[in-house]
């Protein structure tokens, strides 16, 4: 047999498979209460209206059948333009380009950006998606902390100075501002002005992700950065995934024509377009005028969720660990004692407790974080989440009274 690994290009040394990805799998058993993976709750899908959609669709139109636009069918992206409107992002439809999701778009922006050892800012901890489509492209991760308000600003300030006396340039940050993949905490209103101020000083484009800004439980969202964005200088991704349903593969990217233009020549070397089916699927559902109500109905449901973790949470956990409050999102991110091993702990869990979540270092690009739990309360309904969290709060409990 060929031994294959001698034909790779170099650039596969720097590809990383996901512990997220490979957490799915403990999903699969039953008996297992699993806040591993960050699916949407699936009996949230608005089967009903899918089903309606799916059988007219085709009467006297074959849009969903054919190949469509590299940069997406044209009343979808004048669709979502209104929709970016709405949320305060003056948009044409020469600055929308339709991904198939927003994992994606964060593939082609590293594709056209970054060139082998360019610098990117990245959240620390992160999305896993994003940062692996950093390191397809051999961008060079600078993990920046966060705190309960999000990316930490002052520090990033000082690593930049620091940086740029050493002649490295970062090209973009990458960042989730609202209800952070895996911690759930948003950039308060203060920082998201800050990190534009940085961004003008030190000039590096942001890259804002928001698949979960519109699943908010309390206050008004906070303005997206993009609507700060005097320049251009921010790409704003956004996805149907969380709203809708994510077997559409649908997202957009919002952005000046001249880098719409660039996405849409990689796209076509990459896919030719996005799924027909799936944009069609997308724009009779907003055209439908149900997806609002929809929306809301997530809010409820997913709040539920969220309420019910943090009162499980605060009712077992032991005083040493710390977690965070999102405010919308799927996510609570977890702080155990700096002697815990998570990963070492997750066997234990589900063999013990039947019970499972992500490692957090797995988020981190410094090789931290082992202490760190990412737990995900989207998928399990409200009494699973307080079982789950009991057993896990079992698990955490004898591993401290061992240490002692
Ligand atoms: C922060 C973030 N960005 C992007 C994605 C990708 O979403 P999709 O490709 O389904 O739009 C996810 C999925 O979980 C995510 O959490």
């Amino acid at each position: 047999m060929l031994q294959m690994e001698r034909y790779y290009a170099e650039r596969v040394g720097d590809m990383q498979g996901s512990d997220i990805r490979d957490a799915f799998k403990l999903t699969e058993d039953t008996n297992v209460i699993s806040f591993a993976g960050g699916f949407p709750a699936a009996e949230a899908f608005p089967v009903p209206l899918i089903e309606e959609i799916m059988q007219s669709m085709f009467r006297h139109d074959y849009s969903g059948l054919q190949y469509g636009p590299t940069e997406g069918l044209e009343e979808l992206r004048r669709q979502i333009a209104l929709m970016m409107d709405a949320e305060g992002v003056p948009s044409e439809v020469e600055n929308i380009l339709v991904t198939n999701g927003s994992q994606q778009a964060l593939d082609l922006v590293s594709k056209i950006f970054l060139d082998p050892g360019d610098y990117v800012l990245v959240e620390q901890p992160g999305y896993v998606g994003g940062l692996n489509a950093i390191g397809n492209y051999q961008g060079r991760k600078v993990g920046i902390p966060m705190d309960d308000d999000g990316l930490r600003i002052d520090i990033m300030a000082n690593k930049l100075k620091d940086m740029a006396g050493k002649g490295q340039h970062p090209k973009f940050i990458y960042t989730v501002p609202n209800f952070q993949n895996p911690t759930g905490v948003t950039l308060s209103m203060e920082r998201r002005r800050g990190l534009l101020d940085l961004a003008r000083e030190y000039d590096f484009l942001i890259l804002e992700d928001n698949p979960y800004g519109n699943i908010s439980f309390g206050q008004e969202p906070l303005p997206h950065m993009k609507t700060m964005d005097e320049e251009g200088r921010v790409i704003y991704l956004g996805s149907f995934s969380k709203i809708l349903i994510p077997g559409a593969r649908i997202g957009w990217v919002v952005a000046s024509p001249v880098v719409i233009r660039q996405l849409t020549i990689a796209k076509q070397g990459t896919d030719l377009c996005s799924s027909s089916l799936g944009m069609k699927l997308v724009l009779e559902s907003v055209l439908s005028g149900k997806l609002d109500a929809h929306i809301e109905s997530l809010k409820v449901i997913y709040r539920r969720r969220r309420d019910a973790m943090l009162e499980a949470l605060a009712r077992y956990m032991p005083s040493e660990v710390r977690w965070t409050h999102p405010q919308g999102g799927f996510f609570v991110w977890l702080r155990l004692p700096s002697y815990i091993d998570t990963k070492a702990l997750l066997p234990f869990a589900l063999d013990e407790e039947k019970v499972a979540y992500v490692s957090g270092k797995g988020f981190h690009v410094d090789g931290t974080g082992h202490n760190t739990i990412r737990l995900a309360y989207s998928q399990a309904p409200e009494a699973h989440i307080t079982e789950g969290i009991h057993r896990l709060s079992k698990v955490i409990r004898r591993r401290i009274e061992t240490a002692m």
